[in-house]
């Protein structure tokens, strides 16, 4: 099997726990999806699909871009005619709602970002699992707990919005429920952590699993300066009615992932 965009937090995730199975770990220097398949590659039995535009705001600016790599780049994936499993995210829903979404619920993209994923689940094809996941964090790659860590090293306080809610997903969580997600049917399935929590409720908690004493300032959405350019949902708590794996609560995927950024650390 091939797993895309195998240098990003979910992909690098995936390579690990699909290794025993042969996975091959495909980054974009060795494959930059929006281009045809370099003629070597062979796509094996199925393409775990992870490459993706992540720049939720740089999508605003490049829409085209975005949708390059997330519709174009994934029909170049279905084209190799393997099964694909696709990750899309809780950002294809507008957030108006105040219960969790389920998989019959309509999407109704509020970003560019998120109309990109969502046209990916379409050119992803008939022999697809459509996984929906949101708020993936990781031991490595660019997310929000890496980001708090840092900016905990020399601020005391930082403020953080409290007007969103989600799940936030540990990366390792969602590669094991992956392989439960294949006994399914092809379809779409909501795949996030357990619990939900604001990103202020989740910055806190950071802190305190970290031992860290870094104050937490709750602002809302209206009052970050400057805006961010891409809206987000302010309600994107994913839940599945279909019997996708449940997956644990952020709060252990948040222990298991301090516990391997410390790992990383101690083996520098
Ligand atoms: N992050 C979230 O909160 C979140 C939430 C819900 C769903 N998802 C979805 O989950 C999946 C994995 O996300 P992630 O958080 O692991 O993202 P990530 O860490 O940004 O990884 C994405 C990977 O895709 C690569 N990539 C970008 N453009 C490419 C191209 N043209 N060809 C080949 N590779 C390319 C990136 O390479 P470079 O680093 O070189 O650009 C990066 O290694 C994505 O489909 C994303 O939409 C993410």
């Amino acid at each position: 099997m091939l797993v895309t965009g195998a240098g990003g937090q979910l992909g690098r995730a995936l390579a690990e726990e699909f290794a025993d199975d042969g996975a091959v770990a495909v980054t974009r220097a060795l494959w930059d999806v929006t281009l045809p398949p370099p003629p070597q590659l062979e796509p094996g039995d199925l393409v775990l699909h992870a490459a993706a535009w992540t720049d939720v705001d740089g999508a605003e600016d490049d829409p085209q871009g975005a949708a390059a790599v997330n519709v174009g780049g994934t029909a170049n994936v279905a084209a190799l005619g393997a099964p694909v499993v696709y990750y899309s995210t809780d950002y294809v829903f507008d957030g108006r709602k105040r219960e969790p979404y389920l998989e019959s619920d309509g999407p109704n993209p509020q970003s560019a970002y998120g109309r990109s994923k969502l046209h990916g689940e379409a050119a992803a094809g008939d022999q697809a699992w459509i996984v929906r996941a949101s708020w993936l964090f990781g031991p490595t790659g660019h997310n929000f707990v890496r980001t708090m860590l840092r900016l905990a090293a020399d601020r005391d306080e930082v403020s953080v919005v409290d007007d969103q809610r989600g799940s936030p997903t540990y990366v390792g969580h969602l590669a094991a429920a992956t392989r439960q997600v294949l006994e399914l049917p092809y379809g779409v399935y909501h795949a996030a952590a357990g619990g939900d929590a604001s990103w202020a409720d989740f910055a806190e908690a950071i802190f305190e699993e970290a031992g860290l004493d870094t104050r937490v300032r709750r602002v809302s959405t209206a009052e970050l300066d400057p805006p961010r350019k891409a809206p987000r949902p302010a309600y994107s708590v994913l839940r599945s009615e279909k019997g996708a794996p449940e997956l644990p609560h952020w709060r252990d995927g948040l222990r298991e992932c301090l516990a391997a950024i410390r790992a990383a650390g101690e083996n520098e």
